[in-house]
């Protein structure tokens, strides 16, 4: 579990006049095994804060600290599509995240392709995969590194409903399974509550406009009434940021 410290983050990009500001000094904490979705309409600097987080991008100001137990914590990252080397099989693909190389290192990426039930995929290779395969094997390849934090941009937006159901389960599974601190990024609000312990929303701009817990227990049934409830006060919060962008 891992600890999130973000102090008066902002992110311009040069090159307009003005430049374009994707996060507006934003703050905020998170501790332990929350799995905290970030959502807010595109453009809204999702994809940049969780690329300042994992170090892809820099910051132009202010602060972020990411522990684990006063150390620097371990990073796993899903991107929004899977970004698999196709030329490695893909229990290769496991391997070469992997910071050695040895029997047990295989064994767990081994134990981390069964988790999303895709074992008997080992030896092939990501063009023999469905979409929807290979985007488990990206979040089977994130979690066999043992992340004490996981950063997820929108990884299931590209797949059919009933795949990303699917998947949403597992994910969920293997959260509750690994305990894992998670950071989501999604645009789809029921996604988010059926998820998330905590929604951030940001808004046009790069504002963090809302900091919610979500307290309702899980499994969540997307039509009981109360998690139809939570749903419905989101989305009316993202219309109005919707009217506010104009
Ligand atoms: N490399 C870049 N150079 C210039 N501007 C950028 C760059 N990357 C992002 N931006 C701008 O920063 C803002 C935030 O972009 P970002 O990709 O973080 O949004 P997002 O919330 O992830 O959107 P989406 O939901 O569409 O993925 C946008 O205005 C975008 O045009
Ligand atoms: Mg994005």
């Amino acid at each position: 579990m891992a600890g999130v410290r973000v102090r008066e983050l902002r992110k311009e990009f040069p090159g307009g006049d003005p430049p374009v500001v994707a996060i507006e000094d934003i703050s905020f904490t998170v501790d332990g095994q929350e799995f905290v979705s970030v959502v807010g309409p595109s453009g809204c600097g999702k994809s940049t804060l969780l690329n300042i987080l994992s170090g892809i991008d820099t910051a132009t100001r202010g602060q972020v600290d990411i522990t684990q137990n006063g150390r620097p914590a371990r990073l796993g990252y899903v991107f929004q599509s899977a970004r698999l080397l196709p030329w490695r099989s893909v229990l290769d693909n496991l391997l070469f995240v992997q910071p050695a190389r040895g029997p047990a290192d295989r064994e767990r990426c081994r134990r981390y392709l069964d988790m999303v039930r895709l074992g008997h995929t080992a030896g092939q290779y990501p063009g023999q995969l469905s979409g929807g395969m290979q985007q488990r094997v990206g979040i089977a390849r994130a979690f066999s590194i043992e992340p004490d934090l996981l950063l997820m941009d929108e990884p299931f937006s590209h797949l059919d409903a009933i795949t990303a159901r699917s998947l949403r389960r597992e994910l969920h599974d293997l959260w509750q399974e690994t305990r894992k601190t998670v950071l989501f990024v999604t645009h789809d609000v029921s996604e988010a509550v059926e998820l998330s312990t905590r929604i951030l929303m940001l808004a046009p701009g790069g504002r963090l406009v809302a900091d919610l817990p979500v307290r309702l227990p899980f499994p969540r049934d997307p039509a009981a009434d109360e998690v139809a409830l939570a749903r419905a006060d989101l989305l009316r919060r993202f219309e109005s940021l919707d009217l506010l962008a104009g």
